[in-house]
């Protein structure tokens, strides 16, 4: 049940939308104060009365019912507390019969959401800098489906240019076939570097020349390109699959060579395209931008000429309803321009398309991602944290069973966890230690909740059922009121493009579970309160279960 839903269709406020006054409600500091309170100062304006008058006659106005109890007005704030025999039984029984679609809805039902993210480079390291469009945009990909909304995921590869007329001319000097076979995108990563390093003008000239090759359509070149192209594909496919991420299209640059013409006549017949110093460009002056660059004097398309084909064969083929972006903040330029262009061609839907960005990430030691061509692979990455998963959960259960896989769940969730727990925006650092850590903001912490419930289901050996007109504690309502938050939070992270909430309530849930199971007794309480905390328990696993897996991120069921 969305409580703030529910109050704030039954406040009348002059001049304020449901929407304005669900936004206003927050949650006081002191449960004893009320669940919910709503400051009234902000709506002072509006109504031209003080805050204390306003809580005074909202309070008045308002009926309270099996819902919400008790309302009070409190130095011009307005106090709800929610009926918690009410809330025991509507959320723990709604859990309980809902199970992994708990937090789910329909609110998106017939529309489209195409998503573009991860959009990998072929032939280039799958790099730690990859790791959160990986990972956001993956989270982002479930939340929506969760929500009822039809998803395109699409990596948009990045397959078009000059680097793999070196790559050609690389391997046709250094290259050996068995040996990129075998090394695929690392042996093809170490031909490129060492393209850069030592290419002369003469070599500069051949990858030019095998450039052309690729573009007009030659056969031996371009069933190089192809295989390199599928190396590198295989090689992200594994990654994907441990990071729990799936596409719908691999649609990349390459597949828009055809597609960018029609765009370029669209530009010239509405008169938006301009010629200077020999290129064709879109002029952005009067919006405070550097112009939109279409066509290179030599002819060549551009990155932004793809995506602007690209965001068009999207309308026409998906007809979305919002089309993401998730792409690091250094392109936010890029993304302002294409979405200016669009406008300019007078297509309505470019108020659709959302740029997602998010901040940079960094290792702890300092290395960068490309600095000084000291690339830190995702992969190592990944592989690091299972290893220091293992050795952390060797130590704290050494008897455990299938210690390596739950060492992979626990691993990999840390490195999704690490990159989705902050504000997107937000540049991070990723520590091995910190995303390990069993007691910090982890989903570590959140898998050994699961755990710690899962045994004590399992010790209880009983089947659930939750007791009728139960009064829960304070520890048990804190629990409660959390638990009922979590089909308010998909939404919002769906709203705000913010896997981050679901990620924080995660921690929220988790964090106050564990306060009840220290202060209250489960096992060994009797009758209705030993069933109502096991239900409460199950109840508290499945949403954190639904969470994690929202997040592309597995529950084991001990650790
Ligand atoms: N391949 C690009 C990069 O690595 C990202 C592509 C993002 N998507 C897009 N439609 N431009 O920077």
């Amino acid at each position: 049940m969305d409580y703030k839903k529910y109050i704030s269709e039954r406040l009348k406020i002059d001049g304020a939308t449901c929407e304005e006054i669900s936004a206003a409600l927050a949650v006081p500091p002191d449960p004893a104060m009320g669940d919910y309170a709503l400051p009234c100062f902000k709506f002072a304006k509006i109504m031209k009365k003080s805050p204390v008058i306003i809580a005074e006659e909202l309070k008045n106005g308002f009926t309270t019912d099996e819902i919400i109890s008790e309302v009070s007005a409190v130095n011009g704030y307005l106090n709800f507390k929610i009926n918690k025999s009410s809330l025991a039984g509507n959320v723990i029984g709604r859990i309980l019969a809902e199970g992994d679609r708990y937090g789910s809805s329909d609110i998106g039902k017939g529309k489209t959401v195409c998503i573009d993210y991860s959009s990998v480079n072929i032939a280039k390291p799958f790099h730690i800098g990859h790791l959160s469009t990986t990972v956001i945009g993956g989270a982002l990909y479930k939340i929506y489906k969760f929500l009822g909304y039809k998803t395109v995921g699409i990596n948009h590869l990045g397959d078009y240019g000059t680097q793999f007329g070196k790559l050609i001319a690389a391997y046709r000097r250094w290259g050996d076939k068995d040996e990129v076979e075998k090394g695929g995108i690392h042996a093809i990563n170490d031909l490129y570097v060492r393209f850069n390093n030592e290419a002369d003008d003469k070599m500069q000239e051949e990858a030019r020349e095998y450039f052309r090759l690729i573009e007009s359509g030659d056969r031996e070149a371009n069933e190089l390109f192809e295989w390199f192209k599928s190396l590198t594909l295989e090689y992200v496919k594994k990654i994907y699959e441990k990071l729990n991420i799936t596409f719908d299209s691999y649609a990349g640059e390459r597949f828009y060579t055809d597609k960018m013409q029609p765009v370029i006549d669209e530009l010239k017949a509405k008169n938006l395209l301009k010629e200077s110093e020999g290129a064709q460009i879109v002029d952005l002056e009067e919006y405070g931008m550097p112009p939109c660059l279409i066509l290179r004097s030599d002819g060549a398309s551009l990155y932004a000429t793809r995506d602007l084909a690209a965001a068009v064969y999207r309308k026409n083929t998906y007809d979305f309803y919002k089309c993401l972006y998730v792409v690091a903040y250094q392109q936010n330029l890029h993304f302002k321009q294409i979405f200016k262009v669009l406008e300019l061609m007078g297509k309505e839907w470019a108020k659709d398309l959302v740029h997602v960005a998010y901040g940079m990430v960094s290792l702890e030691d300092g290395a960068m991602s490309t600095r000084k061509g000291k690339v830190v692979w995702l992969e190592d990455v990944m592989a690091k944290c299972v290893e220091k998963a293992y050795a952390v959960i060797n130590e704290k259960n050494p008897a455990l069973e299938n210690k390596e896989q739950i060492a992979s769940t626990v691993g990999l969730g840390a490195v999704i966890f690490g990159a989705l727990y902050n504000n997107k925006i937000k540049d991070i650092v990723f520590s091995y230690d910190k995303v390990l850590s069993f007691d910090g903001e982890t989903s570590v912490y959140v898998q050994y909740t699961c755990a710690r419930a899962n045994s004590v289901l399992s010790k209880s050996g009983k089947a659930c059922v939750l007791p009728e007109n139960y009064s829960p504690c304070a520890q048990e309502s804190e629990v409660l009121k959390a638990l009922s938050a979590f089909p308010g939070t998909v939404i919002e992270a769906a709203e705000k493009y913010e896997p981050s909430f679901i990620a924080r309530y995660a921690v929220d849930l988790a964090q106050k579970y564990n306060k009840f199971y220290i202060d209250c007794k489960i096992l060994t309480a009797e009758g209705d309160t030993k069933d109502f905390r096991l239900a409460l328990t199950r109840a508290t696993l499945q949403t954190l279960s639904n969470a994690l897996t929202l997040l592309g991120i597995g529950v084991p069921e001990k650790m």
